[in-house]
């Protein structure tokens, strides 16, 4: 998918340079794979400055209109000739919240990501490739010799408080006002979210949340005992909040658990209102919405990063985050906002885990402090969104006819659908004897309808050995389509 250009007004040049090109684009009057004029000779053609020729193609990188090629120029988008996925369709209606049983099959998927004999796309693991190593190297030396103290000091409390405010600085990019004395530092997003579902669940209890989900979520509420309630997700907008109105109507949800940005596994974004509905949903109904912002720095645009909590006046969104996607997967540190919950979950955090990684906060809220962290942000959006465009590419040209992939607007994930009733099970086994591995979808939901779905994880290495694999799945999952081509 080309993301849409945002709606506003053409109110800065850079702007009105970005829309105007948009609209050619869109107009085919410039077609894939054209060359656009140089900087400077569009900065030249409009009398206006490189500085804001520069600021216009960004602009439109963001928006995956354009891409830029080394030493050859900005170019549109998008490659001509080769075939296109269809997308998924919403997933089905919500049955009854289940039980969760996904543990020995995930832990199968995640001890083959660090396997150098295995191409593995079973993880959501981004590579250190992508990600600026020395500057996080050197930000922990720094914060090793600026804080000596620290390594003999038992760390007691919420966390770091350059961290907590860092982190409130980072919130105002989700158009969230944090007070960093209610923010919690934690071991990663994974710990947050455990942190709030102990706060406001007992075992037997049930969690809404999207359908597919993240098996990380899943093995979290086995692990409590917990019941999930998929509610029905569309690939593009998410979380359906309309059917999860009628699942609090309904049933004793005791928690939501939502990725508003880029979910685990389609990559879905909610739309701006549908956020705010969803925020004034669960005020109605007095339910915690545990809110995973974790991704929200891979897209590009304030909308679709702009958090629900953002819309929530009254302390029922718990908002929980990492940086392990998005600057130093090796530090892991997190964070949670729990609102109302708050002092519930930092009593919680002083019972389990006791402490904090003091020098891992330093150095992330060095980082985080530094100039030029959206730059990096936008050079990590755009490698990852060139990698998953040739993914989608690749698959789309070895896949069956039939097959249905996600077109996500950032993050690392395809949602890839083989047409029904093929057996994504057998295609993972298949796959294991070639030493690939995939994710398949039944460890992403309790209902057993994702069994004919796969998760791509493309975070990890991007060479020609994982396009090689990346094609031999498609290839072997011709293997896996029931004859005939899909079951009625
Ligand atoms: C949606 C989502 N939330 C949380 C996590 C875990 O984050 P962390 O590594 O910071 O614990 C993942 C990891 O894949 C994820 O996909």
């Amino acid at each position: 998918m080309q993301a849409t250009m945002p709606d506003r007004t053409p109110d800065t040049l850079y702007q009105r340079i970005a829309d105007q090109l948009a609209a050619s684009i869109r107009a085919g009057t410039l077609g894939r794979g054209d060359r656009l004029a140089s900087v400077r000779e569009l900065a030249r053609q409009q009398g206006v400055s490189m500085a804001t020729v520069v600021q216009a193609y960004r602009t439109l990188e963001d928006a995956r209109l354009i891409e830029a090629r080394p030493r050859s120029g900005y170019f549109v988008a998008g490659r001509t000739g080769v075939r296109r996925a269809a997308e998924p369709e919403t997933t089905p209606l919500p049955p009854q919240a289940q039980p969760v049983a996904v543990r020995s099959l995930a832990a199968q998927v995640m001890s083959l990501v660090h396997d150098p004999a295995f191409v593995s796309f079973g993880a959501v693991w981004p590579g250190a490739d992508l990600f600026q190593e020395e500057r996080v190297r050197r930000a922990v030396t720094r914060a090793a010799q600026r804080h000596r103290a620290s390594l003999c000091r038992y760390p007691t409390g919420s966390g770091a408080a350059e961290f907590r405010r860092a982190v409130a600085r980072h919130a105002l990019a989700l158009g969230c006002r944090l007070d960093p004395e209610h923010i919690v530092s934690t071991t990663g997003c994974q710990a947050a979210i455990s942190l709030c579902l102990r706060a406001v669940t007992q075992p037997g209890d049930v969690v809404a949340l999207e359908s597919p989900t993240s098996f990380g979520f899943l093995e979290l509420l086995e692990s409590m005992h917990l019941r999930a309630l998929e509610i029905p997700t569309h690939p593009r907008h998410g979380l359906s909040v309309d059917a999860l109105s009628l699942a609090l109507d309904t049933q004793p949800v005791k928690a939501i658990l939502a990725v508003p940005t880029l979910a685990n596994p389609m990559g879905s974004c909610m739309p701006v209102p549908e956020r705010r509905r969803l925020a004034q949903l669960v005020a109605r109904h007095r339910v915690p919405l545990i809110e995973d912002v974790l991704y929200n720095p891979l897209c590009a645009h304030d909308d679709q990063r702009r958090a629900v909590r953002s819309f929530d006046d009254a302390g029922w969104v718990m908002l929980c985050g990492s940086y392990s996607k998005t600057m130093a997967p090796g530090v892991r540190v997190g964070y949670v906002e729990a609102g109302r919950w708050t002092e519930e979950v930092k009593h919680l955090k002083a019972v389990h885990s006791g402490s904090f990684t003091e020098l891992m906060e330093l150095a992330l809220a060095d980082l985080l402090m530094q100039p030029g962290l959206e730059s990096g942000f936008r050079q990590l959006r755009n490698t990852v969104a060139a990698r998953l465009e040739e993914a989608r590419a690749l698959a789309a040209e070895s896949f069956p006819r039939g097959t249905r992939i996600t077109d996500p607007p950032g993050g690392y994930i395809l949602w890839v659908e083989l047409p029904a009733g093929s057996d994504a099970m057998a295609l993972y086994q298949a796959c294991l004897r070639e030493r690939i591995c995939i994710a398949p979808g039944s460890l992403f939901s309790t209902t057993g309808r994702y069994g004919h779905c796969i998760r791509l994880g493309l975070g990890g290495r991007w060479t020609d050995a994982q396009r090689q694999a990346l094609r031999r799945v498609g290839e072997l999952a011709h293997g896996v389509v029931p004859a005939g081509g899909a079951a009625a």
